[in-house]
C-alpha cells in the first residue's frame, strides 16, 4: 500500500515536471484578429508617413523627409548602436528626438508618444526586408 502511494506520488510529480518543461504557448488568435492587427499597423505606418512630411513636430518649417526622403539614411536595422551625437548606445527613438530637437528645432517626444511609435512604424516599414545589423556603422 505504502509503496503504491509513493509510486503514484512520484508519477504525479513527473507529470507536473514534464508539464512545466513544455514551451510556453502564445494565445490563440483568429484570421479576424490578424486582419485587425495588420490594419492597425498600416494605420500607424500611414500616420508616421504624414508626420515625417509635416512641419508640425518642429518650429522652423523643416520636415524629416527633406533630409531623409522615403526614410533614406535612417538605418533602423542598425539600432541599438553607439551614436556619436549622444555619446552612448542609443535606440532609434532617441535619434529621432535628436533630429526633432536639432534640425527641426522642436520639442522631443515621449518615447511612448503615439507619434513616436508612428514614426518608427513608418521608418522601419520603409526598410522592410533589410537584414538586422545592430551596432553597425
Ligand atoms: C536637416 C537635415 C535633417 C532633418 C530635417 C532630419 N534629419 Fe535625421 N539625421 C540627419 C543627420 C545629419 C543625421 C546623422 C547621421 C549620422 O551621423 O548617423 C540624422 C540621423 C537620423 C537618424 C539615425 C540615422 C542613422 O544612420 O543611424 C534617424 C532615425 C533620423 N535622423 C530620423 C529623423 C527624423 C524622424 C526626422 C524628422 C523628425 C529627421 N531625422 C530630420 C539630418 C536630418
Amino acid at each position: 500500500m505504502a509503496i503504491k502511494t509513493i509510486f503514484v506520488s512520484m508519477l504525479a510529480l513527473a507529470v507536473l515536471l514534464l508539464a512545466n518543461l513544455q514551451a510556453p504557448r502564445a494565445d490563440e488568435f483568429s484570421r479576424a484578429d490578424l486582419e485587425l492587427w495588420q490594419q492597425q499597423y498600416e494605420t500607424a505606418v500611414k500616420k508616421g508617413r504624414k508626420i515625417f512630411t509635416d512641419p508640425g513636430l518642429g518650429s522652423n518649417e523643416v520636415v524629416c523627409a527633406q533630409c531623409h526622403p522615403n526614410a533614406a539614411n535612417t538605418h533602423p536595422e542598425t539600432y541599438p548602436k553607439f551614436q556619436k551625437q549622444l555619446g552612448r548606445v542609443a535606440t532609434m527613438a532617441e535619434m529621432i528626438n535628436f533630429c526633432i530637437m536639432n534640425p527641426l528645432e522642436g520639442k522631443p517626444l515621449a518615447l511612448d508618444d503615439p507619434r513616436m511609435t508612428a514614426l518608427q512604424a513608418y521608418i522601419t516599414n520603409e526598410r522592410r526586408g533589410v537584414p538586422l545589423a545592430p551596432g553597425k556603422h
